[in-house]
């Protein structure tokens, strides 16, 4: 059955535990969405395949509130929750190629997505799944790295990262940021040290990677965010571009830092623009390879956050890539918090082929 085409029906696929920030983020998105639609949110669990109904609420822009109630398969599902590839295909079937950010990876399957496309491969660091502690081993040993991150790969916010440096002749230095804090530790090459580290980092739930040391402004870290979206007409562009810098002496970005854009960014820092190029250029150049790679692959992506560090080459450095990015909020401005529901729009106003 097909919907009003002058009110197309958009379908917002979420999780059963209905996590309150992403309600919060939700309720936000369409409280400035055209109104040319209806929008409805639901779980998986709550499509009728036989019926092709879906128990869902509806947002009522008018009082600010979700109503509840039985409505037709929607024109386009906009996935906010994980869905095994069947359960996709299943409503790619009723409602054609219009289910997007259909794939919530972590980071390890993220890495080895983006890992295929040769022109992205210079960008990653070289990064190993810690499946048990030979793997952190032969690592170190065989890339000869002295200073790695091991970090979860469903993180998110730094927490859990650690960054272990082997110095020789000195002791191991583990550094971890807890919220705001940054812990410092100093090991022999001894038990504490594998006491510290096993069993929790190795259960398949930890990346080691190369560490990068990014450039810095007034000596801390820095790292870039950059939001990418596909638009009203079905495009990739910029929603976000900003230089992140640590506001204190974390190896990691923490959760306080300032956000530059890159100008800005380059002024504070030592370096010399005319030395770096065009950096703006070439950050959004890398952004548009990395969305094309998830083009080529089977799954439908149109919102993405990356993470980038920019050493001091001016080399760019892919750390990850979200796919249920969280638009930044404060005094800056994220597209990347309409351009999903326009993206929606789009889709719906296509015809199914
Ligand atoms: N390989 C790395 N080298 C140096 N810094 C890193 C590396 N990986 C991550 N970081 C730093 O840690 C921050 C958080 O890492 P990220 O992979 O984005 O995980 P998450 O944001 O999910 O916690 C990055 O934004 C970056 O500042
Ligand atoms: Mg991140």
């Amino acid at each position: 059955m097909k919907n009003d085409e002058s009110n197309p029906l958009i379908g917002i696929c979420v999780s059963k535990d209905d996590y309150p920030g992403l309600l919060n983020l939700l309720t936000k998105r369409l409280q400035t969405a055209l109104d040319h639609a209806t929008f409805i949110r639901f779980h998986l669990t709550d499509i009728d395949f036989e019926k092709l109904k879906v128990k869902a609420a509806e947002y009522k822009k008018s009082s600010n509130e979700w109503q509840e109630g039985i409505f037709p398969m929607p024109d386009v599902v906009y996935m906010q929750c994980s869905a095994n590839r069947e359960t996709i295909k299943r409503i790619e079937n009723i409602i054609g190629p219009k289910v997007f950010n259909s794939f919530l990876f972590d980071k390890w399957e993220g890495w080895k997505l983006l890992k295929k496309s040769w022109s992205l491969r210079k960008h990653l660091p070289t990064t190993q799944l810690l499946e048990n502690n030979a793997d952190l081993i032969d690592f170190i040993s065989k890339f000869n790295y002295c200073d790695v991150i091991v970090k979860p790969i469903n993180g998110y916010s730094s927490e859990g990262i650690y960054r272990i440096k082997f110095q020789e002749g000195k002791n191991i230095e583990i550094s971890s940021t807890k919220g705001l804090k940054i812990e410092k530790q100093e090991f022999k090459y001894s038990k504490e040290f594998w006491y510290l580290l096993s069993p929790k980092f190795f259960a398949g739930t930890h990346i080691i990677q190369q560490s990068i040391e990014t450039i810095k402004a007034h000596e801390n870290v820095s790292d870039i965010r950059l939001n990418m979206n596909k638009n009203r007409n079905g495009q990739w562009e910029v929603s976000l571009l900003l230089f992140r810098i640590a506001t204190n002496s974390s190896v990691v970005i923490p959760k306080s830092i300032t956000a530059y854009n890159p100008d800005k960014f380059m002024k504070s820092s030592i370096y010399e623009k005319e030395k770096m190029g065009d950096i703006e250029k070439t950050i959004i150049n890398l952004g548009l390879k990395i969305c094309k790679a998830f083009d080529k692959s089977e799954y439908h992506m149109a919102d993405l956050g990356i993470d980038l560090g920019m050493d001091e080459k001016g080399h760019l450095w892919i750390f990850e890539v979200n796919p249920l990015p969280f638009p930044t909020r404060g005094s800056v401005l994220d597209y990347s918090m309409t351009k999903p529901m326009e993206y929606a729009l789009y889709l719906a106003s296509k015809r199914n082929i």
